[in-house]
């Protein structure tokens, strides 16, 4: 037995004031650096155990883990399910953002889920924004089952085969499409999703004990009312400003096409001590390769900078950045220091 249930209308927009960054996050992350030396090059492989206690900004705490072998996380499964929907709608989207995790939403979704109740939670908004202030409006679908396990792929497929009885053309519904529109909603970028399986549930019928319930939540929400989930044409073609593309989708910052370049010297500006504080948008490497966000090799790293120095633990001495999707390996910015020009 399946069931889902979907938020349709936005209720008030309302921007939040100050947000209150109190979370703590522990996250991994795999890097290599090669480092010049005489007879050629060191290169250097480690995986970062990072405890970030403002996910926008400073890493607080760094530690040696062995390599690991990656596997896929439950993350990276809500993640594909979603942008494989978002890249298979019909009609074709020109506008369609790659969705990204938010932990954020993601530990609302856990909080909630853990609660077992099959209604939406009416606060998602305002917890959220008691993490961050990036979303102005939080939307929400949820999925249960009664069975104990579930597989983040089934929970957005459900949601997606509403598209059958979706018409973009007039917005017209036979039964239930609002998971669906969420799900493909072009300009909702984050997503955090849980599962929690339970013991009972409040608003099920028992027949559904010990299944499961997922949560995902949706920053910037979507299904405003007479909207289209995005809009038609060739994949890429309408991305937002300062968007490029990646497989069909947009995707901010960064460049995947080669087609904009920006230099360090155009920047203008330089590093202090080891370079772990810089902040700043120099976005090449010392080889002319462009580099990309740190947030679209990495969720969980800020999205407002390219060149930073996270392994000065590692007798790093400079800002380096990624250049290549799907690659730990990092280069240096090729940043000036302060003073020294
Ligand atoms: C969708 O709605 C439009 C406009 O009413 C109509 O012309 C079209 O046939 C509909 N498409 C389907 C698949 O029903
Ligand atoms: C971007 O990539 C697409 C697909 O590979 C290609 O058709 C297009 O010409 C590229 N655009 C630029 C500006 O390089």
């Amino acid at each position: 037995m399946q069931l889902t249930m979907f938020v349709v209308v936005p209720l008030v927009l309302l921007l939040s004031g100050v947000a209150i960054e109190s979370a703590t996050v522990k996250q991994k992350m795999p890097f290599e650096v090669r480092f010049p030396t005489k007879t050629g090059a060191r290169i250097l492989r480690r995986e970062l155990d990072l405890e970030i206690s403002n996910p926008k900004g400073k890493i607080k705490e760094v530690k040696v883990l062995r390599r690991r072998r990656q596997t896929t996380t439950e993350e990276q499964e809500f993640l594909d399910a979603h942008n494989e929907a978002r890249f298979n709608v019909v009609p074709k989207a020109a506008n369609m953002k790659k969705i990204k995790w938010s932990n954020e939403l993601a530990q609302v979704a856990r909080n909630y889920a853990q609660q077992c109740n099959w209604a939406h939670n009416p606060a998602r908004t305002t917890d959220t924004k008691a993490l961050t202030s990036q979303f102005s409006y939080v939307g929400e679908n949820l999925y249960a089952t009664s069975v104990s396990s579930v597989d983040p792929k089934s929970a957005v497929q459900s949601w997606d085969s509403e598209k059958s009885s979706y018409n973009y053309t007039n917005q017209a519904c036979l039964g239930v499409c609002g998971h669906y529109t969420q799900v493909v909603w072009a300009n909702s970028e984050y997503v955090g999703c849980a599962s929690h399986t339970c013991p009972t549930f409040t608003g099920l019928p028992t027949s559904f004990n010990g299944g499961t319930i997922v949560v995902c939540n949706y920053g910037q929400g979507g299904n405003y009312n007479g909207q289209q989930p995005y809009m038609t044409g060739t994949p890429c073609t309408s991305c937002p400003s300062g968007y490029s593309c990646s497989n069909g989708l947009c995707v901010s910052g960064g460049d995947s096409n080669g087609s904009q370049t920006s230099s360090t010297t155009e920047d203008g500006d330089c590093f202090e001590g080891d370079g772990s504080n810089y902040q700043g948008q120099a976005s090449t490497t010392v080889s002319g390769k462009t580099c990309l966000v740190w947030s679209s090799v990495y969720d969980f790293l800020p999205s407002n900078n390219y060149c930073r120095n996270y392994f000065s633990a590692y007798g790093v001495t400079e800002p380096v950045c990624y250049y290549q999707p799907g690659s730990y390996y990092v280069e240096p910015c090729g940043l000036p220091k302060c003073g020294s020009k």
